[in-house]
C-alpha cells in the first residue's frame, strides 16, 4: 500500500456498539456493513466474536456478505478469543484478527495484575497464534495514551517481529492532547527498528472532545490508519467520527499528504442509518451530518452564500450526500418507483416479501401524508423491518382518549406470543397512559431512561420518529417507532424495546473482561 494512502478502519459495529443502549442485531450490522462497503471503508470491525453467540453470528454474517472491504474481529490476547475470531472470519474475502492487551502501568497493575514482561510474552504469543490462522493481524496496546514510551517501543517491536501487520495506538480513555499524541507517534516510528514493517494506526476516544484532532495530528506525524465510527459513536464519549476525519483530510489537501478511498456521497445516508438503527439522534450542530451543518440562518451569511457559496461554505452539502429535500414519492407512486428510490438510497431487501411489507406500509403512509421525502422512506423501511421481525410482543390496537380538563385514558391490545391481551390505563398524558397500559400487560420491570420524539420532515403531517430506551437492572435496550400519529409511534417504539429486551443474550465486554 502506498505511503499516501490512509486506511479507514470503521469500528461502528464494535466500539460503536459498546455505547450503552446501542446494541445492534445481526441483520442491522449487515445492513450497516453494506453501506460502509459501498462507501469504500477499507476495514470494517464487525464485532468481538467471542463476546456471545450473537456477536459471533454477526461477525460471520458480515464476513460472508461483504466482499470489497476487509472484515475484522476483535479478540483479547487469548487463544480461545483468537480461534473464535478466525472461525467467524472464515468466509471473508479478506479478514483481519485484531488482538489487544493493555500496556499502561495502571492497567497492567490493577486490571491484568501482570508484570510488564508477562504482558510482552502474552502479546507475542497472541500475535503468533493469530498469524498462524490469518495473514492480516492487528495488535493494539490498550491504553497506549497512558503507557510509557519505552515500554511501547519494546512491546511493539516484539509484536511486529511476531508477525503483526498493523500496530494500533489507542487513546483508550481520551486523555491525549494533539501535539503530545503526534509526538508519541513520531517517536514510535523513529525509535522502533522494524517500524517500517507495519502500518501504524490510531484509535482515539473523545472524552476531552479531542478524538478527531488527535487522530489528524497523528496522521501528520505518520500514522497511516485511523480507527473511527459513524457519527462518532462509541464507548463513553465516543470515538473519532469517520465523517469528520475523512472530510478534514479531503478539505485540507494543503495540510495532509494522504488520501482515503472513501466516497463521501454515502456519508449522510450511512449516518442516518446508524442513527435509526441505534436510536441515537444526531445533534443538529454535529459537523458534516448534523441537520444544521450546512444551514445558514443569519442574513449576512445567506446573502454571502447566495452571491458566492464559498464565502461561508468549505464543503458542498451534496458531496457528503445531503439531498435537496425534494418530494420524491406520493400516493400514486408504484412499487417500481418505490423500489428504485430505495435503491438510490442504498436500501435493498432480502426478499420480495420484505419489499411487499414495506410497500404496504408506504401506501398506508401516503394515504395520510401526501408528500413523501427520502427521510420518510428511511424511517418507513426501518419501521417495516421492526414490524416484520420475529416478535414476542406486537401492538395490535391502540385507542387513546384525551380531552381538555380530563385525565387521558389509553386502551391497548397487544399480542403476546400470539395471544391477544388487552389493558387500559390512565396517565398524565396520552403517551404516559399508553406506556402504563402496555406495562400492565408486560410487567417488564424496567425504567424508562429516554423518550424522544423527532419530526422526520417539517410540517404538521410529518412522521414522528420516537426513540425509547429502557433500563433493566443496568441493561439498556433501545426501541424505535415511526408514525404520523406520535402516540402510535411511541407505542411501537416501546414495544420494539420490549422485544429487544427478550431477544438479547448476555455478551462479554472486551475491555471489562480480565485477560
Ligand atoms: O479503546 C480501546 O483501547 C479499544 C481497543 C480494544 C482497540 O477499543
Ligand atoms: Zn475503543
Amino acid at each position: 500500500m502506498s505511503n499516501d494512502h490512509l486506511v479507514i478502519f470503521d469500528t461502528t459495529l464494535r466500539d460503536g456498539e459498546q455505547s450503552p443502549g446501542a446494541s445492534m442485531t445481526k441483520d442491522e450490522k449487515v445492513r450497516i456493513a453494506k453501506h460502509l462497503e459501498k462507501m469504500k471503508v477499507d476495514v470494517i470491525e464487525a464485532g468481538f466474536a467471542i463476546a456471545s453467540p450473537g456477536d459471533f453470528d454477526a461477525v460471520k454474517a458480515v464476513a460472508d456478505s461483504v466482499k470489497d472491504s476487509t472484515v475484522c474481529s476483535l479478540s483479547r490476547a487469548l487463544d480461545a478469543d483468537i480461534e473464535r475470531a478466525a472461525e467467524a472470519l472464515a468466509g471473508a474475502n479478506s479478514g483481519r484478527i485484531h488482538t489487544f492487551i493493555a500496556t499502561s502501568p495502571i492497567h497492567m497493575q490493577y486490571k491484568l495484575q501482570m508484570q510488564p514482561e508477562q504482558v510482552i510474552e502474552q502479546a507475542v504469543r497472541a500475535v503468533k497464534k493469530a498469524r498462524s490462522l490469518i495473514s492480516d493481524v492487528e495488535f493494539s496496546c490498550e491504553d497506549a495514551g497512558r503507557s510509557e514510551i519505552d515500554f511501547l517501543c519494546r512491546i511493539i517491536e516484539a509484536a511486529i517481529d511476531a508477525g503483526a501487520t498493523t500496530i494500533n495506538i489507542p487513546d483508550t480513555v481520551g486523555y491525549a492532547i494533539p501535539d503530545q499524541f503526534a509526538e508519541t507517534i513520531r517517536q514510535l516510528l523513529n525509535r522502533i527498528p522494524n517500524a517500517d514493517k507495519a502500518i501504524f494506526s490510531v484509535h482515539c476516544h473523545n472524552d476531552l472532545g479531542l478524538a478527531v484532532a488527535n487522530s489528524l495530528a497523528a496522521v501528520q506525524a505518520g500514522a497511516r490508519q485511523v480507527e473511527c465510527t459513524i457519527n462518532g459513536l462509541g464507548e463513553r464519549a465516543g470515538n473519532a467520527s469517520l465523517e469528520e476525519v475523512v472530510m478534514g483530510i479531503r478539505t485540507r489537501p494543503d495540510i495532509f499528504t494522504v488520501q482515503t478511498r472513501i466516497e463521501p456521497l454515502h456519508i449522510v445516508p450511512t449516518s442516518r442509518l446508524v442513527s435509526t438503527v441505534t436510536g441515537f439522534p444526531v445533534q443538529p450542530n454535529k459537523a458534516i451530518v448534523g441537520k444544521n451543518a450546512f444551514a445558514h440562518e443569519s442574513g449576512i451569511h445567506q446573502d454571502g452564500v447566495l452571491k458566492h457559496r464559498e464565502t461561508y461554505e468549505i464543503m458542498k452539502a451534496q458531496d457528503v450526500g445531503w439531498n435537496t429535500n425534494a418530494i420524491v414519492l406520493g400516493k400514486h407512486s408504484g412499487r417500481n418507483a418505490f423500489r428504485s428510490r430505495l435503491t438510490d438510497l442504498g436500501i435493498s431487501f432480502d426478499s420480495e416479501a420484505e419489499l411487499n411489507h414495506a410497500f404496504a406500509l408506504f401506501k398506508q403512509l401516503a394515504d395520510k401524508k401526501h408528500e413523501i421525502y427520502d427521510e420518510d422512506l428511511q424511517a418507513l423501511v426501518s419501521d417495516s423491518r421492526v414490524t416484520n421481525a420475529v416478535e414476542r410482543y406486537r401492538l395490535e390496537t391502540l385507542e387513546v382518549q384525551s380531552k381538555t380538563g380530563e385525565t387521558p385514558l389509553a386502551k391497548v391490545v397487544l399480542s403476546v406470543d400470539g395471544q391477544e391481551v388487552a389493558a387500559e390505563s390512565e396517565g398524565s398524558g396520552p403517551v404516559d397512559a399508553t406506556f402504563k397500559a402496555i406495562e400492565k400487560i408486560v410487567n417488564s420491570d424496567t425504567v424508562l431512561e429516554l423518550y424522544s420524539v423527532n419530526a422526520i420532515t417539517s410540517g404538521t403531517d410529518s412522521q414522528g420518529e420516537v426513540t425509547v430506551r429502557l433500563d433493566k437492572a443496568g441493561r439498556l435496550v433501545t426501541g424505535l417507532g415511526a408514525d404520523t400519529d406520535i402516540v402510535i409511534a411511541s407505542a411501537k417504539a416501546y414495544v420494539h424495546a420490549l422485544n429487544a429486551l427478550v431477544s438479547q443474550v448476555e455478551r462479554k465486554h472486551p475491555q471489562g473482561a480480565a485477560v
